[in-house]
């Protein structure tokens, strides 16, 4: 019986060193101290023993008991701290390593457009306004002199709102342009005005290469006495020079717009070819960039300015198509799409 009791300490140990994690150290415990283990059956046989010899094993049978007790809980300290130290292991950063680059924005072309030409006009005395993109015809239309039926509406016939008066009309549209921002600016103010008005624009359009739903306009106005056509022209050159680089030429010609009189529509000489007939310009040597004009005396005379004292001239024009001149982009629904792939050229 000592023997088989020395035997079964020197597997125990042996095994237990061996042993390489807690469910294993249980199937240990089992085998040795369990109910069926073979130190518990020893153990159990006890009373069959005699006298003499269950004295002597006994007390041998115990203490190994003991001992094994010991080095398990020993054992199972150990393991707990080896997993311990393994979990920490795998959770552990490393904060020299260096970090991912946070992508950086950047303003959309159409903002830095819009930007670069309100500083233009800032530098020369004009202040920024916006106004509602929802408009009534009355802004629209009848107070920039196309009353009901004027052929003119067909021009910017558009996104009507579905919002009926009493008697049947429907007096609320998108507006299509930015001019209705003329007569709100002049109603809210007394001359001298000297203001642009940028803004989003909606047309009824079957979209293509140059022809979008919404896009971005930029209304000008300057009011005071005795405002001339020389003004327009010297403060629309400049503007363009300063946009499109200093050696440009300007050609203006007439042109018609209800809301003013008489009207022109610029044009600069093309950039890439200098006037010699290019695909950008489409041959022609020259682009048109704006309409504008002196603003007609019923438009003054609606908001209440006496046209024999005051004058001023207006302009408008699409701003989206600087930036296509200018970096050759050539499709307007570029713009609008999100697509990063365009977005990140600029
Ligand atoms: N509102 C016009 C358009 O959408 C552009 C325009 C032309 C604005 C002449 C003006 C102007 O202020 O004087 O086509």
């Amino acid at each position: 019986m000592l023997n088989r009791l020395e035997e079964i300490k020197s597997k125990a140990i042996a095994e237990l060193n061996s042993l390489a994690d807690l469910r294993e150290l249980e199937a240990w415990r089992i085998s040795y101290l369990g109910r069926k283990g073979s130190l518990t059956q020893i153990l159990r046989s006890l009373p069959e023993l005699p006298l003499e010899e269950r004295r002597v094993v006994g007390e041998a049978a115990n203490k190994l008991k003991a001992f094994l007790e010991e080095n398990l809980a020993e054992k199972r300290r150990r393991l707990k701290e080896a997993e311990e130290a393994k979990l920490l292991e795998r959770a552990k950063v490393d904060v020299t390593l260096p970090g991912y680059p946070t992508p950086l924005g950047r303003l959309h072309p159409t903002t830095q457009i819009l930007r670069e030409v309100c500083s233009i006009f800032a530098s020369m005395g004009f202040e920024v306004v916006e106004g509602p993109e929802v408009e009534w015809d009355y802004y629209n239309f009848e107070a920039l002199n196309m009353p009901q039926d004027h052929p003119a509406r067909d021009m910017w016939s558009t996104l009507w709102i579905d919002f009926e008066t009493e008697n049947g009309q429907r007096p609320m549209l998108l507006r299509p342009h930015t001019s209705p921002m003329q007569i709100r600016l002049m109603e809210q103010r007394k001359p001298p005005i000297r203001a642009i008005m940028p803004g989003k624009v909606y047309r009824y359009e079957a979209t293509d290469a140059t022809h979008e739903s919404m896009f971005y306009q930029v209304e000008g106005l300057a009011v005071d006495k005795g405002i001339t056509l020389a003004n327009l022209k010297g403060t629309l050159y400049e503007f363009a020079r300063r946009l499109f680089g200093r050696e440009r030429r300007v050609r203006f010609r007439c042109d018609y717009f209800p809301f003013v009189e008489p009207g022109v529509e610029m044009a600069i000489d093309c950039f890439i070819c200098g006037g010699k007939g290019c695909r950008v310009c489409g041959g022609e040597g020259w682009i048109e960039i704006l309409g504008a004009g002196m603003v007609h005396p019923k438009v003054l005379e609606r908001v209440n300015y006496d046209p024999q004292i005051y004058t001023g001239f207006a302009f408008g024009m699409g701003l989206e198509r600087i930036p296509m001149l200018k970096y050759g982009i050539d499709d307007i629904r570029l713009f609008y799409h999100n697509d990063l792939r365009f977005l990140e050229q600029f």
